[in-house]
């Protein structure tokens, strides 16, 4: 399998999450009385976060495109890297945006519900040109820079990033219980 195969599976799995994120910035946008219902977009964050950021973003980030940048690229696929990097950036930023708006929808902000309204219609916006970019007019070309072998390693490091991942994900949930907290 190339190394890109575990990236756009990924990519399988965020376009349905976004999917349902679209779907709920759309009951907004249509009815006025809708309200956002936070126990979706808590999960929709978390899924933002750790799964299409920390893990997805960040094999990208780390494995792919830090490998390109060690080659003699197009500037056209140079281009497009550079792109995709501002998008994972904007993508962090409409997070943390519907984070602070939901927060304040339920601290009853009044213009709370607009800043969620828009934080998931930039979601919604944002990734299918993101992915569809990314599958087909980067991935597939780039592997062409690289030797069997080094396909053959990018792909081993992107299941250790998974697997360290995981790791520390779970170290950190046994973490917190283990120090004590700032009451004690
Ligand atoms: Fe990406
Ligand atoms: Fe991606």
């Amino acid at each position: 399998m190339l190394p890109i195969g575990p990236l756009m599976k990924e990519h399988r799995k965020i376009e349905r999450m976004v999917a349902l994120i679209a779907g709920h910035a759309d009951e907004l946008r249509v009815d006025e009385d809708a309200e956002p219902d936070p126990d979706f977009i808590f999960d929709a964050l978390t899924f933002m976060r750790e799964y299409a950021d920390e893990c997805h973003h960040g094999k990208e980030e780390d494995i792919l495109f830090a490998a390109l940048e060690d080659r003699e690229i197009s500037s056209e696929h140079r281009q497009i890297m550079a792109q995709l990097i501002e998008d994972h950036e904007r993508g962090r930023e409409l997070v943390g945006a519907l984070d602070d708006a939901t927060s304040g929808w339920e601290d009853g902000e009044d213009d709370a519900r607009e800043g969620i309204l828009e934080a998931l219609e930039g979601i919604a916006d944002l990734y299918p040109d993101h992915i569809a970019t990314e599958d087909d007019e980067l991935f597939i070309p780039v592997m062409s820079y690289f030797s069997d072998a080094e396909k053959e390693d990018m792909m081993e490091a992107m299941w250790d990033f998974d697997h360290e991942l995981f790791t520390e994900l779970y170290e950190s949930c046994i973490v917190q219980w283990e120090e004590p907290g700032d009451d004690d």
